[in-house]
């Protein structure tokens, strides 16, 4: 298969298992690419990508950004902050202006769970969903399940426990598809105020003590707890949250095997994870980071490519 079956990039649930094992080929060409001396290839030439932010990002957005100027693309960068959105313009408005300046393929985050599917009826332009509210961030779990890929040698049978603020987390929406679709098992992990309702509906286990979903997996993803996202208290305090559910060195220690720590950023240091876990040899954290660019630039190659069959 050279084609996803896929014209936009909404969410993971859209993707077969076919489409994300075409990405991680095509990401592992463009890893080699950027890890040459010259890191620039001519593949999207002509198209120009609008990223449009209407919610904050480091990683997502520098990584797209990267991707798109190491394939050669024209970019306009849009947040929404230094917008005309804060005098009232809607998104339909903001973006169909974008886009009446030829822009061929939009990456957007919004802080409200489906937008970007929302925007995919309304405009002929291909979109990318860089992070919808609490629903998806699809290239985030790509590039999590091709660093697992990576690290481990392969996903199908691998126990991957997602901890934290599940709730509120499109990472862990986006993780879930992907990695079942590769095979993996997967658990959740936290308080019980954290924990979707009917999150086992999707086929996962659901475990509140850390010790023994460590005990259980290959891989632990720790999840930031989404404070702006939440509007009530679902746990005491910041300090008892870390005192149940932070990862600390000598906890992973006393576990007594190798387990892959991994993290979508931004870290809070000392509350879901200690920096001594962050910045050890059981942390993949900045492979993570890295492997986004690659994956980026092939899911923008590959849709481009469908837009010119
Ligand atoms: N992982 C992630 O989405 O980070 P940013 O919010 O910094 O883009």
């Amino acid at each position: 298969m050279t084609q996803l079956s896929v014209k936009h990039l909404l969410g993971i649930k859209d993707l077969t298992e076919q489409d994300i094992k075409l990405i991680f080929e095509t990401a592992d060409n463009f890893k080699t690419i950027i890890n040459r001396p010259i890191k620039k290839v001519p593949s999207l030439r002509d198209i120009t990508v609008a990223n449009l932010f209407f919610e904050n990002s480091t990683r997502t957005r520098v990584s797209f950004e990267l991707a798109q100027k190491r394939l050669s693309a024209d970019i306009v960068n849009f947040s929404s902050s230094s917008s005309s959105v804060s005098k009232g313009e809607t998104l339909i408005d903001t973006v169909k202006n974008i886009l009446s300046m030829k822009v061929d393929m939009v990456v957007m985050r919004h802080p409200s769970p489906g937008a970007s599917i929302f925007l995919s009826k309304h405009i002929d332009a291909t979109i990318i969903n860089a992070g919808d509210g609490t629903h998806e961030h699809p290239t985030q779990a790509l590039l999590d399940a091709y660093s697992i890929k990576e690290s481990l040698g392969e996903v199908a049978g691998k126990k991957v426990v997602i901890v934290g603020d599940i709730l509120h987390s499109r990472v862990a929406l986006s993780n879930i598809y992907c990695l079942q679709k590769l095979g993996a098992e997967i658990m959740v992990c936290g308080p019980s105020t954290l924990i979707p309702k009917y999150i086992e509906q999707l086929g996962v286990k659901v475990e509140h003590n850390l010790r023994k979903a460590l005990e259980w997996c290959d891989v632990a993803n720790m999840l930031r707890i989404q404070m702006e996202r939440q509007d009530i208290k679902y746990f005491p305090s910041l300090r008892e949250y870390s005192m149940q559910y932070g990862l600390t060195l000598p906890m992973l220690e006393s576990i007594g095997k190798d387990i892959t720590i991994m993290h979508p950023g931004p870290i809070n240091r000392g509350v879901e994870i200690t920096s001594e876990v962050a910045d050890s040899d059981y942390s993949i954290i900045l492979n993570q980071v890295e492997n986004g660019v690659a994956i980026r630039m092939a899911c923008m190659f590959l849709l481009a490519s469908n837009q010119n069959s």
